[in-house]
């Protein structure tokens, strides 16, 4: 049993609802368990009676445990938990431009179709985000006389949002000053400033594979070339990996999203990024680190950048609030570490500025607005999504798939029977009315074919239920 959760700053059910919620991930309470009554564990805990029953209550909406009459709480029985994560993510590291991402276009299009059910972009639902006070916000930003709302904001662009960030990079095991960023339109320019200021084309970046698919087209524009190295389900991209890929090939940099990876939700450990971050550096590798997912984790501390152990100003931190606050906003941001003067030189020649009230409403709601209360709140939206989403995969999908298990973000990998042409499901799906996103969007060669990504960043609802249900069935014809 750990110990006393009293000294934490958290709200006290939280911690204990986590300490029960960490012995059943263990494995140490298993399906079917009686958990210890409220008292017992109000004793062990050395909480009180309430504080226990609020987190009782808050693990049975997460469907961790039950209530059984006259018979005190149980762990529940979910057969999500006895699938196997993903495997098959181990392909040869061999330079490569991206394959054909096809159904990319389409994907785009499909943001903006109520019709479709949205499971393929990687989305939080409009339902979560707290666009009505953001917007006042903004509103109320235009209407001051002295509004800087009509002019530029010339990079590195706004300083009330760089303070905010400034000061937000404690949380992320940094010290970073408003002076070491520059605000982008997204992480997708503070990924292309990234890549334009430490690579030439021709250059091969180390990505992991798979990889957001945004990656493969900035890399193919810039004309760059991916060497990709495999992650782990759980661990992510792996040290030993990298350091064989790169006895082999020349990088020019190397492009991660360590935390809560987008497709397969794996982090990077945060003892393993002390030495990662080393190794490159020893090397002379730049690191861009993409870290948009990283204040989403489902429990516990928010895990570290490897912006943390940078010593020498060779991690470049890109990050935005779109998978946060709000995707149309347009707010991004990059430390550039020593490329800092090179990026923001590039930002003012490509787009000179940024969104200037989005910014602004946006330092607003994160310095004075309660952004950790709400992220509290998201954390355990998307935790609860997620855990919805693949006890009904499991349900309806076919029975040797393999499952994600992701410990942050709202994004689902699912491995299929390896006849499912995950390009066909894409089309049948989108034809039922629901999107998803096929596997070979993340490959950097073609591979991950009876793969497919799940977003499950709308909150549960039964048009979700049946599209999931309709999705398995497609599955199950295309696998026979
Ligand atoms: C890993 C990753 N990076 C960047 C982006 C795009 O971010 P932004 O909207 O801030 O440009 C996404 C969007 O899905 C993503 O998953």
């Amino acid at each position: 049993m750990r110990p006393s959760v009293q000294s934490s700053k958290e709200p006290v059910y939280l911690k204990v609802a986590d300490a029960l919620e960490s012995l059943i991930a263990s494995r140490s309470l298993r399906p079917g368990d009686r958990v210890p009554s409220v008292r017992q564990f109000s004793r062990q805990q050395h909480v009180s009676i309430p504080t226990v029953m609020q987190a009782y209550a808050l693990l049975e909406t997460r469907g961790l445990i039950e209530a059984r009459p006259k018979s005190g709480f149980y762990v529940r029985f979910r057969r999500s938990h006895a699938v196997p994560e993903p495997a098959g993510l181990g392909r040869a590291s061999k330079i490569t431009d991206f394959a054909s991402t096809d159904p990319f276009e389409s994907l785009l299009a499909d943001h903006s179709d109520s019709n479709l059910v949205p499971l393929g972009a990687a989305l939080p639902s409009d339902e979560l985000l707290p666009g009505a006070k953001l917007a006042r916000t903004m509103a109320a930003i235009a209407r001051r006389p002295d509004s800087p709302g009509t002019s530029y904001d010339v990079a590195p662009g706004s300083e009330r949002l760089r303070r905010e960030l400034a000061r937000r990079s404690l949380d992320w095991g940094c010290a970073l000053q408003a002076d070491d960023f520059t605000v982008t339109i997204g992480a997708t320019e503070a990924v292309f400033l990234a890549l334009r200021a430490t690579c030439e084309p021709g250059d091969t970046v180390l990505v992991e594979s798979p990889t957001y698919f945004g990656f493969a087209r900035l890399l193919r524009e810039l004309r760059l070339k991916a060497l990709p190295v495999p992650v782990d389900s759980a661990t992510g991209i792996d040290l030993d990996a990298v350091e064989k890929a790169l006895r082999r090939s020349r990088v020019s940099a190397c492009l991660l999203i360590p935390s809560f990876h987008n497709p397969v939700g794996c982090s990077i450990p945060d003892e393993s990024k002390r030495p990662l971050v080393e190794c490159l550096a020893q090397r002379g590798i730049p690191v861009i680190e993409d870290d948009i997912y990283g204040d989403l984790q489902h429990n516990g501390a928010r895990p570290r950048c490897l912006k943390a152990f940078d010593r020498d100003g060779s991690v470049i931190l890109c990050g935005s609030y779109s998978k946060t606050l709000a995707p149309g906003y347009r707010v991004g941001y990059v430390a550039g570490g020593r490329w800092h003067s090179r990026i923001t030189a590039l930002k003012r020649i490509t787009t000179l500025s940024g969104p200037v009230l989005p910014t602004l409403a946006i330092a607003e709601f994160v310095k004075n607005g309660g952004y950790d209360r709400y992220l509290r709140s998201i954390r355990q939206a998307y935790r609860n999504q997620v855990d919805r989403m693949r006890e009904a995969i499991v349900e309806s999908f076919p029975k040797d798939i393999r499952l994600s298990r992701p410990q942050g973000g709202f994004l689902l990998w699912c491995e299929l029977p390896a006849k499912v042409d995950s390009i066909a499901l894409f089309h049948q799906a989108r034809t039922a009315g629901i999107s998803i996103a096929p596997g070979p969007l993340f490959s950097p060669d073609g591979g991950f074919l009876n793969f497919i990504r799940i977003n499950c960043g709308c909150p549960w609802n039964p048009r979700i239920e049946r599209s999931v249900g309709v999705l398995g069935h497609l599955a199950q014809r295309l696998g026979r």
